[in-house]
C-alpha cells in the first residue's frame, strides 16, 4: 500500500468527521536534517527539508487538505507552524510551543491542515529553539478555486521569494547567547532564496508579466524591497486583494508577505533585484538578478538605492495599501461585502511592548509579562483540564505601567467577540506582531500615544485584512478582529530574539458548547507529551 493511502487510512476517521472530506487532498512527506549550507560564503549547519534550504514551496488551493508527515531527523526537538493559515476551529495542529508537543528525534508527526476559505501568499518555518536562526522555512501559497474570479490575469510566472537577515553564527550559538540574558549582534546579511549576494536568480520572458510573492522570514529586519528599472504593482497581502498600485521599491516588515507583479518591459538584459534592511546603520544590502531570457549582458550600473532611516515614508506606504472591495477573496463575492467598519467593537485590548531584566537577565514582554513556557503544551492542558499550567487572566488587558516578570500568559476571549486590539510600541526600533489563526483588518497606525481621540482617524472603509502587522518606533498600530474561531492562539513578536525571551503570549478563543461545529477534537495521532503524556486522545 502507498504510503499517502495508510496515511489516509491513518487519519481518515477523523477526516472524515471533520475535515471537508470532499475537498482535495495533497499529500507530503518531509524528512528534516541538518545539512551544510554556505549562504554567506562560509560553511553552516542548515536545517534542510528533503535536503533542500529553504525547503519546498506548498502549492495549494483554497479548501484543500494538506497532509504533512514531518520526520525529525535533527537530534533535537522539532516544530514547524504555518504564518498565515488559519487552521480554522484547528489550533492543535498550530505547531507551536503553546498548542502542539515537540515532534521527538528520529519521530515523526503528520499535521493535518485545511486551507479553509483562504487565497494568498504566506510561508512556513520552524517554531522552537531559535530554528528559525537556520532555516527550515518555505513558502506556502494557495490559489483561487477555478471559477473564483482573480482581479488580475495569470502571470506567465509565479516565484517564492523568501528574504531575510542572517547570521554566520549558528542557531545553537545564537540562543546560548540569549539564554545567558545577553542581546544577539547585529546580523550578517540578507539572503533572498537562501542564497547571499549575486546568488539568487529569476529568469523572466520579455514582455511577460510576472508575480512574485515575498515574505521577510528574517530574525528581526523590515527590509526594502525593489527591482531595478522595473515598477512593481501590489496585488494581494496575506490573503487579501489590494487596490492595485505602484511602487518602485517596498517595505516588507518581518513576517509579513505581500504580492507583486511586474512586466519585463526593459531592453533584454539583467537587472538587479536589491533588497536592503531599514532603519539601522550599517545598512545591509544584498542583490539578485532577474535575467531575461534574451539577455545581451550582466547586471550593470549602480545597486539603485531605496530608503533607508525613514520612518514616515514607510508609513505613508502602509497607509497607502488598501483591500480592492469589488474583488472576489476566497468566495465569488466582492471582499468589501463584510463591513468590517460597521460592527460595535465589544472590548478593548492595549497591547504594549515590554523591556527589561528579570533576575539579571535580558527579556521581553507584553503588558509587563514575558512569557514563560510551562511543562505542557496549554492546548493540551486545556483538552485534558489539566490544573495548575497556566491561568487565564494572566496578561493584563492594559499595560500596567508594572516592572516586567514571568508568567505563562494567556489572555482569555469569548467566541464571536468583536475586539479592537492596539498595538503600543514604546522602543525605538520597528517591531511586528502576528496573530495565529486569524486574520485582522489594519485600522489604523500612526506615532506617538493611541488615545480614544486616534480612532477618528480609523479608516474603516478598506484597511486590508491580513495577520502580521508593524508597528513603527514610539507609534501605535490598531486592528480589528472577529474571534470566531475558537482555540489557544499564539499572538508573537515577528522580531525573533524578542519572541524567544517572552514577547508571546496565548488568547485562549473559548466557547462551553463542546460542538464540533465550534471546535474539532484532538486529532487522533496528536503526540501527548509533558503532563498530558499517556492520556488518550480519544474515550477508551
Ligand atoms: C532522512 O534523511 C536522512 C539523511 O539523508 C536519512 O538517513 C534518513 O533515513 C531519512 N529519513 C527518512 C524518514 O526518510
Ligand atoms: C554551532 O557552532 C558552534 C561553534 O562554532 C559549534 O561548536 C556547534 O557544533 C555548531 N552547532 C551546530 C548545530 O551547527
Ligand atoms: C508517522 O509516519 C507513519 C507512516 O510512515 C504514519 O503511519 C504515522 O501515522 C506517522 N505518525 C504520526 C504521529 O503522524
Ligand atoms: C478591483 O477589482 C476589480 C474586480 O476584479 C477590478 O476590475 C479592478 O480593476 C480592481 N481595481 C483596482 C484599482 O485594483
Ligand atoms: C453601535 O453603537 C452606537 C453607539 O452606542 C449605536 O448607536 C449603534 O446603534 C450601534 N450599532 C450597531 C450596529 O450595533
Amino acid at each position: 500500500m502507498p504510503r499517502n493511502v495508510a496515511v489516509l487510512i491513518a487519519v481518515g476517521a477523523v477526516l472524515v468527521a471533520i475535515a471537508g472530506a470532499e475537498d482535495p487532498y495533497r499529500f507530503f512527506t518531509w524528512n528534516v536534517t541538518y545539512g551544510d549550507i554556505y549562504p554567506l560564503g562560509v560553511r553552516q549547519q542548515g536545517i534542510l527539508i528533503n535536503g533542500q534550504f529553504p525547503g519546498p514551496d506548498i502549492h495549494s488551493v483554497t479548501n484543500d487538505n494538506l497532509i504533512i508527515n514531518v520526520f525529525n531527523s535533527l537530534p533535537e526537538p522539532f516544530l514547524i507552524s504555518w504564518n498565515g493559515i488559519q487552521q480554522r476551529r484547528n489550533s492543535f495542529e498550530d505547531g507551536v510551543y503553546g498548542t502542539t508537543c515537540p515532534i521527538p528525534p528520529g519521530k515523526n508527526f503528520t499535521y493535518i491542515l485545511q486551507v479553509k476559505d483562504q487565497i494568498g501568499s504566506f510561508y512556513y518555518f520552524p517554531s522552537l529553539a531559535f530554528h528559525k536562526a537556520a532555516g527550515g522555512f518555505g513558502g506556502i501559497r494557495i490559489l483561487s478555486r477555478p471559477r473564483i474570479p482573480v482581479p488580475f490575469d495569470e502571470p506567465a510566472g509565479d516565484f517564492t521569494v523568501l528574504i531575510g537577515d542572517w547570521y554566520k553564527a549558528n542557531h545553537t550559538t545564537l540562543r546560548r547567547v540569549l539564554d545567558a540574558g545577553h542581546r544577539i549582534p547585529f546580523p550578517a546579511g540578507i539572503l533572498i532564496n537562501g542564497r547571499g549576494p549575486g546568488g539568487a536568480s529569476f529568469t523572466v520572458e520579455q514582455g511577460k508579466t510576472y508575480r512574485l510573492r515575498i515574505s521577510n522570514v528574517g530574525l528581526q529586519n523590515s527590509l526594502n524591497f525593489r527591482i531595478q528599472n522595473h515598477k512593481m504593482k501590489l496585488v494581494e497581502v496575506e490573503g487579501t486583494h489590494t487596490v492595485q498600485q505602484t511602487y518602485s521599491s517596498l517595505d516588507v516588515h518581518l513576517g509579513q508577505s505581500y504580492s507583486v507583479l511586474f512586466t519585463a518591459d526593459q531592453p533584454g538584459q539583467d537587472y538587479y533585484i536589491v533588497v536592503s534592511s531599514r532603519f539601522t546603520t550599517p545598512i545591509l544590502t544584498t542583490t539578485g538578478v532577474l535575467h531575461y531570457s534574451n539577455s545581451a549582458g550582466q547586471v550593470s550600473g549602480p545597486i539603485p538605492g531605496g530608503p533607508t532611516i525613514q520612518v514616515d515614508w514607510s508609513l505613508n506606504q502602509a497607509r497607502s495599501i488598501r483591500t480592492n472591495l469589488t474583488a472576489s477573496g476566497p468566495r465569488p463575492n466582492p471582499q468589501g461585502s463584510y463591513h468590517y467598519g460597521m460592527i460595535n467593537t465589544s472590548r478593548t485590548i492595549i497591547l504594549q511592548s515590554s523591556s527589561g531584566q528579570v533576575n539579571g537577565m535580558q527579556r521581553y514582554g507584553i503588558n509587563s509579562v514575558s512569557f514563560k513556557p510551562a511543562d505542557t503544551p496549554l492546548k493540551l492542558a486545556d483538552y485534558f483540564n489539566i490544573g495548575g499550567v497556566f491561568r487565564v487572566g494572566s496578561i493584563s488587558d492594559r499595560p500596567t505601567g508594572g516592572g516586567l516578570y514571568e508568567d505563562t500568559s494567556v489572555m482569555g476571549a469569548d467566541f464571536r467577540a468583536y475586539v479592537e486590539i492596539v498595538f503600543e510600541n514604546p522602543s525605538n526600533i520597528v517591531l511586528s506582531y502576528h496573530i495565529d489563526g486569524y486574520q485582522f483588518f489594519v485600522v489604523g497606525m500612526d506615532g506617538g500615544q493611541w488615545t480614544q481621540a486616534s480612532r477618528n482617524g480609523y479608516n474603516l472603509r478598506d484597511g486590508v485584512a491580513r495577520s502580521t502587522i508593524q508597528v513603527y518606533p514610539k507609534s501605535w498600530s490598531a486592528i480589528y478582529v472577529a474571534l470566531d474561531n475558537v482555540g489557544m492562539w499564539n499572538v508573537r513578536t515577528e522580531y525573533w530574539a524578542r519572541q524567544y525571551l517572552g514577547e508571546q503570549f496565548y488568547l485562549r478563543v473559548y466557547t462551553n458548547s463542546g460542538s464540533i461545529r465550534d471546535e474539532f477534537p484532538i486529532p487522533k495521532n496528536a503526540r501527548l507529551c509533558g503532563r498530558a503524556a499517556g492520556r488518550h486522545t480519544r474515550p477508551l
